[in-house]
């Protein structure tokens, strides 16, 4: 990984860790119920979205303590996203971040109500950001439930399930990876340019740089559901194989997958180059996601 990215994750990771427990510490619920999404926030995960919207605000400010919690929202729908996707109903998975799902050690409502209250979390801590004018805050709050929802990544999810065992087209396929994986990266990717006071025309490139670093993000989730290691990844490999999902690498081979991840990290990269960003984090997070292992 490039040291400038490293050093970035090494100081930040360890804060949003930390502040996602603080937000989660303070709730007053019945016991079950907080420790179930105390368990899923805490198994890890790579912190992708956070960091990323971190990095958007880093490339036009400084990052200062209060922008822990917008990038702490966003990591709560992701959490509540991978509890449901791994339900029976959905993709049936027993292992995430190396341990057992929430359904396996919780049972499956306790795993749907821990998703709700997650999400619903998630909105609380944004309308409670204190550093953020409430312009922005309601800006920030339609795109993130657009983005989440029926026309994002809940959509997505939908037409995952409903692809399942069909031949898809590219373009099929292309809406599905837009909406279950890209959503979410484009909410964290335009908030931090908002948090950041980006000027519009950097916003409108941002959005073109998340719709594309969205494929590169789900296509390598797809090779490594072929070609990853299990233990690495802490989630089972093969798995869409199992459920006869529509992946890149059924679609397109692995080969092909390939090329395209390339395609797409380069027309993310060449994006930003209009843009008026101070740093080439994110640009150096392109290449963090195409190499990933996990
Ligand atoms: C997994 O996301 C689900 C997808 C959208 C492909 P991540 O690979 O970011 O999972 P964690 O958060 O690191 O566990
Ligand atoms: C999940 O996609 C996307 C969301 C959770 C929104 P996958 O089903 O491919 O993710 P993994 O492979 O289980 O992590
Ligand atoms: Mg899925
Ligand atoms: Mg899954
Ligand atoms: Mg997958």
């Amino acid at each position: 990984m490039n040291s400038e990215l490293k050093s970035f994750i090494d100081v930040h990771k360890g804060e949003i860790d930390q502040r996602l427990v603080q937000l989660f510490e303070t709730i007053e619920c019945p016991s079950k119920l907080k420790e179930a999404m105390l368990y899923s926030i805490n198994a890890g995960g790579k912190r992708i979205r956070p960091l990323l919207m971190l990095a958007a605000i880093q490339s036009y400010r400084n990052i200062n303590e209060t922008d822990y919690d917008a990038v702490c929202a966003v990591e709560m729908v992701h959490t509540y996203s991978l509890i449901h996707d791994d339900l029976p109903a959905m993709d049936d998975d027993d292992y995430r971040r190396g341990k057992l799902t929430n359904h396996k050690v919780y049972g499956e409502a306790f795993a749907v109500l821990s998703g709700d209250a997650l999400l619903t979390k998630a909105f609380e801590t944004l309308s409670n950001l204190s550093n953020v004018n409430d312009l922005n805050k309601i800006k920030l709050i339609q795109e993130f439930a657009k983005d989440s929802g029926a026309e994002g990544m809940v959509g997505g999810q939908a037409a995952d399930l409903e692809g399942e065992g069909k031949d898809l087209s590219l373009e099929e396929l292309e809406y599905i990876h837009h909406h279950k994986t890209g959503a979410l990266l484009n909410f964290s990717i335009v908030a931090g340019g908002i948090l950041g006071g980006a000027p519009s025309d950097d916003i409108q490139q941002l959005r073109i740089f998340s719709q594309e670093l969205g494929l590169v993000f789900q296509i390598k989730d797809d090779i490594l559901d072929v070609e990853g290691n299990e233990v690495e990844m802490g989630k089972a490999t093969g798995a869409d194989q199992n459920k006869n999902k529509s992946t890149y690498p059924r679609l397109l081979t692995l080969e092909g997958a390939k090329e395209k991840l390339v395609y797409h990290a380069d027309i993310a990269k060449s994006s930003l180059q209009t843009t008026s960003a101070s740093s080439t984090l994110l640009e150096n997070f392109v290449d963090y996601v195409m190499k990933r292992l996990n």
